[in-house]
């Protein structure tokens, strides 16, 4: 172990718990490598190990690991590290089955066997909810895996051009460093198989960033334009309904998942007027159209609108009304006690407008779907004393990575007084 000047710990009583924390953070400081045993996963994927209470995160690691780190990042409250060696391996662990894993940023538990990676997802994902969103241990929780490779119908690459050749890949771990890759198992094989070609039909103008998305009957959509590609809409059957979209919209990736995701938001209730918020292309705006009278789908995008409004029209879904505008600018018109709302954000959840607006119209049943357990818990605690959560259901919409997409039905309590209409 080397040694490392020491930070400065500022004021602390002699002899309390502060003392012997920063006594802690001290030695912490003054260590490169350490040995550790990895307790558990955190919501994410990364593995929680703890030197002397401190914890350390260590990504693509596994519970039970006994592991010898390297420290790259020490903060006031806890660290993040490397694995330098495996000394034990936790029960478990396998060899990554694709040679790019730990280079390339897009998978992050590839070193755990499949069904372990379902079950420890879920409990870190659970935990998170549980301590931060204040829901109670008796909650009703399903739990969905999906199909563990070959699943991803859409991806984004990167390409940069190194000596004069185009290369095409993903961004490293936490940067922009791009590692080229010419397979990807969770890429469906249509996929796949474009990607050893790609750097031939790019040239060194052409984009850094391209989207690629898979419609049925293996109609290819990318965006930017690139020549060679083909650009236009693509079809996808999901139950029973169509959706046109292109590569520049957002749509869940798994293509075996998205009946159950969409029967698990939708579900069977139905009632005079639902709300589907930030509805991208109309994933549950349509199969809400056949259980409500009124549908109001809000949606930023301008180009996910269109298609949302064209799916609309398709189906020949008169009372389902797309309104391309940001949900922060919209929510105000949220009427009192609406029937259902739908919210899907990205990442950053709910704005503090958005959430206090939701609280006062008080709709009487909200889903709210999510890809980021701490946000979502942080809503579902603001919102925590007008709705009661019902079930939450986890479904591993993204195998060999540390995120899952949680669905969260709440209800409103019955002993909230609700504001009158037009009120
Ligand atoms: C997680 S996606 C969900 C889309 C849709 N519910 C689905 O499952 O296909 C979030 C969508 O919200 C849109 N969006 C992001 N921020 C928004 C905002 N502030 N207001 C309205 N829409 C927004 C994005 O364009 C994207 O289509």
């Amino acid at each position: 172990m080397s040694s490392r000047p020491q930070p400065p710990t500022g004021p602390v009583l002699p002899g309390s718990r502060d003392t012997q924390r920063a006594r802690t953070i001290a030695r912490l400081a003054s260590l490169d490598e350490l040995e550790v045993e990895v307790e558990k996963l955190i919501a994410g994927g990364d593995g929680l190990a703890r030197f002397e209470g401190i914890p350390i995160f260590i990504p693509r690691s596994a519970p039970g690991d006994r592991l010898r780190i390297r420290i790259v990042d020490r903060r006031p409250d806890y660290g993040r590290a490397e694995i330098v060696e495996i000394l034990e391996p936790g029960k478990g662990r396998r060899e990554p089955p694709c040679p790019f894993f730990g280079r390339c940023g897009g998978c992050d538990l590839q070193h755990l066997e499949d069904d372990l990676q379902v079950e420890l997802k879920a409990a870190a994902e659970l935990e998170t909810l549980r301590r931060l969103g204040a829901l109670g241990d008796d909650l009703p929780v399903r739990v969905v895996a999906g199909q563990p490779w070959a699943y991803r119908m859409r991806t984004q690459l990167h390409t940069a051009s190194r000596e004069g050749a185009i290369e095409v890949g993903y961004h490293s771990r936490r940067s922009s460093e791009l590692v080229s890759v010419d397979r990807c198992p969770v890429l469906v094989p249509e996929l796949e198989g474009l990607l050893a070609d790609l750097p031939g039909q790019l040239t060194e103008d052409g984009p850094r960033r391209l989207d690629l998305l898979v419609g049925d009957d293996s109609a290819l959509s990318s965006a930017p334009v690139v020549p060679g590609l083909p650009h236009g809409e693509v079809r996808l059957q999901v139950g029973d309904l169509e959706y046109q979209l292109d590569a520049r919209c957002f749509f869940q990736a798994h293509r075996q998942l998205l009946p159950n995701l969409v029967n698990i938001v939708v579900g069977e209730w139905s009632g005079q007027e639902a709300f589907d918020l930030y509805a991208g292309v109309g994933l549950f705006s349509l199969p809400l159209a056949r259980n409500y009278r009124r549908v109001t789908a809000v949606e930023g995008d301008r180009v996910a609108a269109r298609f949302a409004r064209r799916n609309a029209r398709d189906h020949r879904f008169k009372e389902l009304e797309v309104v391309s505008r940001a949900v922060e600018g919209w929510i105000e018109e949220l009427p009192v006690n609406a029937d259902r709302v739908i919210v899907d954000p990205p990442r950053s959840g709910l704005s503090r407008h958005v959430r206090g607006v939701l609280g006062t119209k008080a709709p009487t049943r909200l889903t709210y779907v999510s890809c980021h357990a701490g946000t979502l818990a942080r809503d579902l605690r603001a919102l925590g004393e007008l709705y009661l959560v019902e079930e939450l259901v986890l479904l591993d919409l993204f195998p060999q990575t540390g995120h899952m997409e949680v669905v969260a039905q709440l209800v409103r309590r019955a002993a909230t007084r609700v504001p009158r209409a037009g009120s």
